[in-house]
């Protein structure tokens, strides 16, 4: 396909701090990594699923096989980083006395992992949001050293500068962004992946498309975002199948490994849209995963988008292997709607929101609207969005 007209803005700024890493095995390079930044007691930080599925006794041994020193293993982290969490985990570092961390999980381990960081170097013990983003800009070069190991392929928070934390007394969800939210070494490595069910590793994978999409169609898209959302798309359409299909294929993991960082990459300097805005309301109310809610709207949000932006649809559908060349922009955007449809089907997705309690009526689904209608995610949206066409999207997607 000939790179068509697209627009940007005409300023932008780049951030991309993390240094990545990628290797199978990877893992038992951990201990050189940390002493390079200066650690040597570390926590690890994960959840009890990996506890229990022998995952994060890989990087236990990898880290026991090193000259660092494991003080801690903190596995209470649960579904989404939730600020009660947050402070259980900074006390236990201090308690430990830890002078690095290792995030082993999804994103809600990363997430938890970024704001004990935060805590630890900001001197607080209660985490919020705002004295989150203070200790940040007061702070940034006193935060411990910290490495993360994804084990899902959906986030990208490993090298993000962003995190989402859940309020969950006010049913909340909460970001916070700067330069230094994230780890200092994004390690990745698939086989520590290899455990992940398929369901799960379905709807994270979705989570990576749907970064790579708005990555692209978003309001502030810029070439270096399309050149890494772009080829996200690209990979996520051929190994997502084939990781949800053979689980041990750690060429696959691998794949979606580096689809899910280059998108995360890709979106944290572009911004999403309406998917994500929806998306973080569903999670804040109902309990929806993010990736699965993520999942279910992407579809009908990419048709309420194509006639806004039609090229950059179009590049999307070239990205997804569909022939473009001679036709219609928007016509070639509805067919990248389409393919969408059809990989969620493959990968064994077919809930709605229905199936998670998402009431279909338009009276009791506005206190869900007014939440969506106030992310901020929702201003990058390619087309503007009134409450009417956000309570028409999640009608859609019930
Ligand atoms: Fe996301």
């Amino acid at each position: 396909m000939k790179y068509p007209e697209v627009a940007f803005e005409p300023f932008f700024s780049w951030v991309n701090r993390p240094r990545i890493m990628y290797s199978p095995g990877l893992r038992s390079e951990v201990g050189f990594e940390m002493a390079q930044l200066g650690g040597t007691k570390v926590v690890i930080y994960t959840d009890k699923g990996l506890v229990g599925a022998g995952v994060a006794q890989m990087v236990i041994d990898a880290v026991r096989n090193s000259e660092l020193e494991l003080v801690g293993v903190f596995d209470s982290i649960l579904q989404d980083a939730r600020i009660d969490i947050i402070n259980d985990g900074a006390r236990f570092y201090r308690e430990n006395g830890a002078d690095c961390l290792i995030a082993l999980g999804g994103g809600s381990v990363m997430d938890t992992a970024k704001a004990v960081n935060i805590l630890i170097g900001g001197g607080e013990d209660d985490f919020t949001p705002l004295a989150a983003q203070a200790a940040l800009w007061d702070g940034a070069k006193q935060l411990p050293p910290h490495i993360a190991f994804p084990t899902t392929a959906g986030t990208g928070c490993e090298i993000t500068n962003a995190m989402v934390v859940l309020d969950v007394d006010a049913h909340a969800k909460l970001s916070v962004t700067h330069p230094y939210c994230n780890s200092d070494i994004a390690m990745l490595d698939p086989e520590l992946m290899v455990k992940l069910p398929a369901k799960i590793t379905a709807f994270t994978g979705m989570d990576a498309l749907t970064h790579a999409v708005e990555g692209t169609t978003s309001t502030s898209a810029q070439p270096i975002s399309d050149a890494l959302c772009l080829h996200a798309i690209r990979l996520i359409f051929k190994y997502l199948p084939l990781a949800v299909k053979e689980p041990e294929n750690i060429d696959a993991r691998g794949h979606m490994l580096l689809a899910s960082c280059i998108a995360g990459m890709g979106f944290v300097n572009s911004l999403t849209g309406a998917v994500h805005a929806l998306a973080h309301a569903l999670g804040g109310k109902y309990g929806i995963p993010h990736g699965l809610a993520n999942a279910i709207l992407l579809p009908h949000v990419m048709d309420f988008n194509v006639s806004e932006r039609p090229e950059r649809f179009m590049m999307i559908a070239d990205a997804m292997g569909i022939p473009v060349d001679g036709k219609d922009p928007e016509a070639a955007g509805r067919l990248a709607v389409q393919a969408v449809k059809d990989l969620l089907k493959e990968v064994g997705l077919t809930q709605t929101l229905k199936d998670f309690g998402v009431p279909a009526d338009r009276e009791a689904l506005k206190p869900l609207v007014e939440l969506a209608a106030g992310d901020g995610q929702i201003s990058y949206n390619p087309r503007y969005c009134e409450e009417e066409d956000i309570l028409n999207l999640y009608l859609n997607a019930l």
